[in-house]
């Protein structure tokens, strides 16, 4: 998992290790990471906190090592981590450095931490990758006019959100007729720091496509794209 030690990445790892996953809970600061694993090991979960900053190749490098040297094969992979910048900033002055971020982070750090951890993937009899985009990503919404969110307009997020979408059609199509699983997942507007709490949907909900999608049976879909009320247009 990354982005893991708040809002609904939190409330993944906590899902997924209720259900019986060993968890590795990647955040970018080392004490917050270790006080989110410490509140799920705490109930009794197996939870390991990982550093994990997904905008950092040597992070991410270390991260996979770290994973590879505890001998453990990787079942999930949850590119959960994200960043929404500049909010209500119309798209003609958008700050680029807020718009690099968000790539760097949202979709960069995405395509990194898949490329790092694969090899530890293809150990898993059934790899699951789960992407966390956004229907801010998702072209068929943002050309909706009935789209509820339709007049929110965040350019940069969307961009990296709608490029995430493609990086995971991609990797899908690489790995077909392997095990492994690649997906997209949209939580809907959830209320978390993201937003200011403004968002309509609890973490628990919002976690439920993630989780669904991390833990698709064999026959499950790859390259789909899963919202809160089903599949979401691309
Ligand atoms: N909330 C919504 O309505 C909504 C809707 C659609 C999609 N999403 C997506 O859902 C995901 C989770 O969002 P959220 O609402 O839970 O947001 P959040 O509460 O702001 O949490 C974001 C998480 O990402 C981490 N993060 C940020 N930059 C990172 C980096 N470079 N490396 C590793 N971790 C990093 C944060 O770590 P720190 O604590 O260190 O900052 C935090 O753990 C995001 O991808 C977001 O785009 C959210």
């Amino acid at each position: 998992m990354t982005g893991a030690n708040r809002g609904i990445g939190f409330e993944v790892a906590r899902v997924l290790a209720s259900r019986g996953c060993a968890v590795w809970l990647g955040a970018r600061d080392t004490a917050r990471g270790a006080a989110a694993a410490g509140r799920l090991s705490a109930q009794g979960l197996d939870v390991t906190a990982l550093d994990l900053d997904v905008a950092d190749e040597n992070s991410v490098r270390r991260a996979a090592a770290r994973v590879t040297a505890a001998g453990c094969r990787l079942d999930i992979l949850v590119n959960n981590a994200g960043v929404a910048l500049g909010s209500g900033t119309s798209p003609s002055v958008l700050d680029m450095e807020q718009i690099r971020a968000m790539f760097e982070i949202n979709l960069f750090g995405c395509i990194r931490t898949t490329q790092a951890f694969l090899p530890l993937l293809r150990h898993s009899a059934a790899g699951r990758v789960v992407m966390v985009s956004s229907d801010m990503g998702s072209q068929g919404h943002q050309t909706d006019p009935g789209f509820p969110y339709y007049d929110l307009n965040p350019m940069g997020y969307a961009a990296s959100k709608a490029a995430m979408n493609a990086v995971a059609i991609a990797f899908a199509k690489e790995l077909r007729g392997s095990p492994i699983k690649v997906n997209v997942a949209n939580p809907g507007f959830t209320a978390t720091d993201l937003n200011e709490h403004r968002g309509v949907r609890t973490v628990e909900q919002g976690a439920e496509p993630i989780v669904a999608l991390a833990m698709l049976p064999d026959d499950g879909p790859t390259g789909s794209f899963l919202g809160p009320d089903g599949p979401e247009p691309w």
